[in-house]
């Protein structure tokens, strides 16, 4: 026999985290950490330590201890993960930060490229109930986990489209894009360490330099964003510079980096300039599918 905490004892020895250890526990028994300290000395049945103990093995083969318990706290809520999608990493919650921020608190129509496990596009969705949100993904298996969780934390709303990049909205216009696309280098050694072997390569790796993906969207981006609208990318921590420059060149304006808790430039903002009167009269009649001749607006300007 042995009990609760001894078992927990031992397991934090092998994979070199109590913490863990008890994530694993909780998650065998379908109990919570408080429950795991309140009853520390309880014996654990053979069943339950033969399960606790292949959790354990799989920890130690390297498994992220997310894909095991299948779950992973974003921005205060818990979102489903599995192997089909990138593991929430807590340093996209500056995206949401810099997006909250920056945006109109009712109305804006926001696109979320790149969703996974639809923590972007989920948590905009709570935490800003009037914003119409679009989730797209290329990967019908990462919006099923989408779907799994719009569907657990009420949040049915969100529009969920399988596609390439912006290729599933044409021709509808944003308030706001947001991105964390695969920004990888496809020779980075790191794809080849840790908690990245297990995740989906085309959630991680993007060309030679890392950049393709985001090269493509910045292409598409500026002519959906509805003029003042926001581009918002996170991207690797050496691709700062190279991101500012291409936003730039695709005549955005208010283009800055911000760098995440751990000082790391993370997320880049390109805002696309606001049109004179005219231009928003061009762009509203494109938007509503109307000719210039049929807008009266047009024959008063
Ligand atoms: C880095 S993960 C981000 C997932 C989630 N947004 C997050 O922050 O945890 C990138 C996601 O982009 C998706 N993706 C990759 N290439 C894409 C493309 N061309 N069009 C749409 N989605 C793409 C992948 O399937 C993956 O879910």
């Amino acid at each position: 026999m042995s009990t609760i905490v001894d078992a927990v004892q031992a397991a934090a020895a092998r994979i070199t985290s109590r913490l863990e250890a008890e994530l694993l526990m909780g998650h065998s028994l379908n109990r919570d950490r408080a429950w795991l300290y309140a009853h520390a000395r309880d014996d654990l049945d053979p069943d339950q330590r033969s399960r606790f103990e292949t959790l354990v093995l799989r920890r130690q083969q390297g498994e992220p201890i997310a894909y095991i318990t299948g779950s992973r706290e974003f921005y205060g809520r818990d979102f489903l993960v599995s192997p089909a999608v990138l593991i929430p990493r807590p340093e996209t919650e500056l995206l949401v930060d810099l997006a909250l921020a920056r945006l109109p608190q009712t109305r804006c129509r926001v696109v979320d490229v790149g969703t996974g496990s639809g923590c972007i596009a989920l948590t905009l969705a709570a935490e800003r109930p009037g914003w119409q949100i679009t989730a797209v993904d290329i990967s019908p298996a990462a919006l099923e986990v989408c779907a799994s969780n719009s569907q657990r934390l009420g949040l049915e709303q969100v529009r969920l489209l399988q596609g390439d990049l912006l290729g599933p909205v044409q021709d509808e216009p944003f308030d706001a894009i947001v991105s964390n696309p695969p920004y990888v280098a496809a020779n980075d050694p790191h794809l080849e360490q840790g908690d990245l072997r297990f995740e989906p390569q085309a959630a991680l790796s993007a060309g030679p330099m890392g950049l393709a993906v985001i090269d493509r969207l910045i292409d598409q981006a500026t002519g959906r964003l509805r003029p003042g609208g926001w581009l918002m990318l996170e991207h690797g921590h050496d691709q700062g510079r190279a991101v500012v420059d291409r936003m730039l060149r695709a005549g955005l304006h208010d283009v800055r980096t911000h760098p995440d808790l751990a000082g790391v430039d993370r997320v880049t903002l390109g805002q696309r300039p606001a049109a004179s009167r005219q231009q928003n009269l061009q762009s509203d009649r494109v938007m509503n599918g109307l000719s210039s001749r049929s807008d009266p607006r047009a024959r008063r300007q």
